[in-house]
């Protein structure tokens, strides 16, 4: 298998790394970049789990080739932890008990903070749209929902 070397900017620092063909962007964030807020579940593209920003877009790293991202800017939630309103959103989860497991959090996260960006006070059929593609095992989706209206709604004041 030939091997390259790609170029990544993963939360705004320079990365070489080299991969082969099939290697996916889940497995260079996590295994050769050590960014462990991805979590893999289904490996298929159906929950979500995996989502980081890819030049601003969300997308399941499980689905994507790393040699796709050549050139291209990574945002994982560790780019995002002194963030303003990623902490909004943080604290919001926290406050409605909207982890359980915890293991779409990340996922969950990104997606809401995504939303945040382009809606200060979303409705409720906006934040289901937005958090549509992450499958949350545990919570029942109410607080989440509630953290992510409250999470917004914080960003604005
Ligand atoms: S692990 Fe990528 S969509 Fe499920
Ligand atoms: S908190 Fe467990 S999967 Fe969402």
């Amino acid at each position: 298998m030939t091997m390259r070397v790609i170029s990544l900017n993963v939360n705004g620092t320079d990365h070489s790394v080299q991969v082969g063909p099939l290697d996916r962007l889940i497995d260079v964030l996590r295994d050769q970049l050590g960014f462990k807020s991805v979590k893999e579940g289904c490996s298929t593209g159906d929950c979500g789990i995996c989502a980081v920003m890819v030049d601003g877009k969300l997308v399941n790293s499980c689905l994507m080739l790393a040699s796709q991202c050549d050139g291209r800017r990574v945002l994982t939630l560790e780019g995002l932890v002194n963030d303003l309103s990623m902490k909004r959103l943080q604290g919001s989860f926290i406050a409605n008990n909207a982890a359980q497991c915890g293991f779409c959090t990340p996922a969950m996260l990104m997606a809401s903070w995504d939303l945040a960006r382009h809606k200060a006070d979303p409705s409720e059929d906006e934040i289901k749209v937005a958090i549509s593609g992450i499958l949350c095992r545990c919570t029942g989706y109410y607080q989440i929902i509630d953290s992510v209206r409250e999470g917004c709604k914080r960003g604005t004041t």
